[in-house]
């Protein structure tokens, strides 16, 4: 029989752990799948990276000497945050976390604003299910007082959320050069619509991967430990524990390179050897020549000409931008 693919249910959960929540994502990764490897060049999304594993990965790819970013930007908001929020001038706000991982660097963001006295709903939103209920219970035990609304989905939920929640004003974060996973053309349309979604005054602070040695760049792509390896290769073990399919794991190999025409780290998996490899749910076998590639991940990294150029095309008023002293990060804070 023909697979058949179902339409993805979007969860919403306000303080359940993961067990309370079923998100049936198979048959969009399914679909995913089957359009991704059909196409030359072939690819796969990185959004598909964050299933519990891969989202375990990316936890250990933050704390590796090569991957500066988190750190980096940690340090930025643990300098500047209490400054950024200084001028809120609102009692209440919603705090909107766009793939909010294990919102450790937005436990700075919450612990400036309970200085300042602002009574905050926070709301993380992310599509890994384990991510956000680790989020959900780790930032509700670290701050009791805090109402907070879970959602397992992806960033345009979010922007439906907002639609409904204009009783106070809105900050959204949008950390951790998650920005950089979308190419330039679908940040500007993923900003307008954040920017129509919101109202005069809002604000999103925004985390941009800055340009640099080059070196730095493929060092942190390609860390000693391997994990960036494994966190890419998860893709096709994905595929294998998912979809039925047979990818041979060791005969395929992470490859991240730096487009500098782009300016974009983008990654491979690379076949290391001739193969076809069958995925049962899809009833298809794919034929991969020897060193055929599949483009699994854009990371884009800004110039801060390139922050100012997004702001004016997205129609935002850039309040202030904060960096670290090498130059290797910033954090952007954007007015409606
Ligand atoms: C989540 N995202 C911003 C990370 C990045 O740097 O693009 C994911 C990642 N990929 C490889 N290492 C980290």
């Amino acid at each position: 029989s023909r697979p058949r693919i179902d339409l993805v249910v979007e969860q919403t959960f306000t303080n359940l752990s993961a067990a309370d929540v079923v998100v049936d994502e198979r048959s969009a990764f399914a679909e995913h799948v089957l359009i991704g490897l059909s196409e030359q060049p072939r690819r796969l999304s990185s959004r598909y990276f964050y299933d519990a594993r891969g989202s375990a990965l990316f936890e250990e790819i933050m704390t590796l000497p090569e991957y500066y970013p988190t750190r980096t930007e940690a340090a930025i908001l643990k300098a500047h945050a209490a400054e950024m929020f200084a001028h809120l001038d609102a009692p209440s706000i919603n705090l909107v976390d766009l793939g909010a991982g294990n919102a450790a660097k937005t436990a700075i963001v919450l612990d400036a604003l309970a200085a300042l006295g602002v009574s905050v709903r926070y709301v993380p939103i992310d599509i890994s299910e384990a991510a956000i209920a680790g989020c959900v219970s780790g930032v509700g035990a670290r701050f009791p007082q805090l109402q907070i609304q879970g959602i397992v989905a992806e960033y345009g939920v979010g922007l439906n959320w907002l639609a409904n929640h204009t009783d106070r004003p809105t900050v959204v974060l949008f950390l951790g050069s998650n920005i950089g996973n979308f190419d330039v053309p679908r940040a500007k349309g993923f900003l307008r619509r954040l920017w129509s979604g919101l109202n005069a005054g809002d604000h999103v602070l925004i985390g941009f991967d800055l340009k640099k040695e080059i070196d730095i760049l493929l060092d942190a792509y390609n860390d000693a430990a391997g994990v960036t390896a494994s966190f890419n290769l998860n893709l096709l073990h994905r595929i294998n524990t998912e979809l039925g399919g047979h990818f041979p794991l060791d005969r395929w190999r992470h490859f991240a390179t730096y487009n500098v025409v782009s300016g974009a780290m983008e990654s491979f998996l690379v076949a290391m050897e001739r193969q076809s490899v069958r995925i049962d749910e899809l009833d298809l076998v794919f034929e991969f020549r020897a060193w055929e590639a599949i483009h699994t991940e854009f990371s884009y990294k800004y110039l801060l000409s390139d922050i100012t150029h997004l702001a004016e095309a997205t129609h935002f008023r850039i309040a202030r931008t904060d960096g670290d002293d090498r130059g290797w990060f910033a954090t952007s804070l954007w007015q409606v």
